[in-house]
């Protein structure tokens, strides 16, 4: 499974980044509004610190101002995934857009039914946003599910992106479901790698290597 991070702090990209494990970046509009920089700047800055897809979004709501905006950031880098918001306009554009070899991350969707059409127009990735779910009392998962199985029963090759991931247990689900990529805020991705048993084990081996009297290097 991919690890993105969902974030357009740039900080923080190049902490995990220096990991090895973040295969992506994912940005929105709200993301770059926390963020205070420009839009352009800091999209181009992220595409070159990761290698992976780094998906940027589009603000018009119609094809046209779609295909102008996708037009001015992915001449940016290589490597950047044009976001599009889960509408006909944005599918219609998703279709032209992927049909030249750009890259399209299908963002909003709340559907499966809606994810279906996201790989009918040839997308990248799809976004179920389950976190949006679990804010109004519906199992977000339950979504991930029905879309890996409906893109298995039809080989589509549309990526399974989970984002609004708020916490470990999404991550868990969405590997066990078997989504191909998962976007989480900083905190949430470094929150995999803690565990009160590996804090306390660490904390005896260290102080009983201090009885030791030894050093290794
Ligand atoms: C990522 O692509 C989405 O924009 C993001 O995960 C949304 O997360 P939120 O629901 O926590 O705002």
């Amino acid at each position: 499974m991919k690890f993105f991070v969902d974030t357009a702090d740039v900080a923080d990209i190049a902490d995990l980044a220096a990991t090895g494990l973040l295969d992506g970046v994912t940005t929105n509009p709200s993301l770059i509004h926390k963020a205070g920089r420009n839009f352009l700047e800091v999209v181009k800055e992220i595409c070159g610190i990761v290698e992976g897809p780094v998906s940027a979004e589009v603000v018009a709501a119609d094809f046209e101002g779609m295909l102008r905006e996708a037009d001015v950031v992915r001449r940016l880098a290589p490597n950047v995934c044009v976001k599009l918001p889960l509408t006909m306009e944005g599918l219609k554009a998703c279709k032209r857009l992927t049909s030249e070899g750009t890259m399209v991350n299908v963002t909003l969707c709340f559907s499966a039914n809606q994810a279906l059409l996201a790989a009918k127009a040839g997308a990248t990735f799809i976004s179920p946003f389950v976190g949006r779910h679990d804010d109004v009392g519906q199992d977000g998962m339950d979504l991930i599910e029905d879309i890996r199985l409906i893109y298995d029963n039809y080989d589509f090759t549309t990526e399974i992106l989970v984002a609004s991931v708020r916490h470990p247990i999404h991550i868990l689900q969405s590997a066990r479901i078997g989504a191909d990529v998962i976007t989480a805020p900083p905190a949430v991705l470094r929150a995999l790698a803690n565990h009160p048993l590996t804090e306390k084990g660490l904390a005896q081996f260290t102080a009983d290597w201090a009885k030791t009297g030894q050093t290794i290097a």
